[in-house]
């Protein structure tokens, strides 16, 4: 099983879950690739059989070097006739998105919209969405401190914490059974 994990990070908490997820799998006997996007990197998605993909939530969207990178990756598959009408399934390829978030606002629900825009450029190429992975992450930049206490969410400083983290490896563990 060819096994991918791409995220991007600008504050850290996402690198912890791509670092919990890629050790996860490691332990568990596999190889795995795992990459911090970049917009002009070069992937040959459909090489691989179970891809992670995960960011920071940024004013509701995933950061800009993966959307960039997504835009350049629709087009290019799109040109090369492998995004059909009806999106047919492509045996054993799965996908997993994951993100973290503060939800100071409105919760769940800023971070939705990002996981459903990564998600798409998979469903698209007909691969499986076998999992949505939201998990809390404190706002670190000095002006949004705030944030991390004073949210919808409540008190969310230290988070991702190790239980979290924990929950990510059992998942992966799970995905792994798939
Ligand atoms: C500039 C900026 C914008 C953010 N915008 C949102 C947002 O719209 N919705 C949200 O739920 N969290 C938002 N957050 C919180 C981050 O999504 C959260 O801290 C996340 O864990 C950051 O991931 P990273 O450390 O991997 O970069 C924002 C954080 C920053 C720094």
């Amino acid at each position: 099983m060819k096994i991918l994990n791409m995220f991007f990070s600008t504050t850290g908490n996402t690198a912890k879950v791509a670092q919990t997820i890629s050790n996860t799998v490691q332990q568990a006997g596999h190889h795995i690739e795992t990459v911090k996007v970049k917009k002009d990197l070069d992937l040959d998605l459909l090489s691989y059989d179970l891809i992670f993909v995960g960011s920071g939530i940024y004013e509701w969207l995933p950061g800009q070097p993966m959307i960039s990178l997504f835009t350049k990756l629709r087009r290019q598959y799109a040109a090369q006739g492998e995004i059909k009408p009806s999106a047919p399934r492509r045996h054993g390829k799965k996908v997993v998105v994951y993100c973290t978030y503060g939800g100071c606002h409105t919760g769940p629900n800023e971070a939705l919209p990002a996981v459903k825009f990564m998600g798409q450029l998979f469903d698209h190429l007909g691969f499986d969405i076998v999992g949505e992975w939201y998990t809390v992450g404190e706002y670190h930049p000095e002006i949004y401190k705030a944030m991390s206490s004073g949210g919808r969410l409540g008190d969310i400083r230290g988070r991702p914490h190790e239980g979290d983290l924990a929950e990510i490896a059992e998942k992966v563990k799970g995905i792994l059974l798939v």
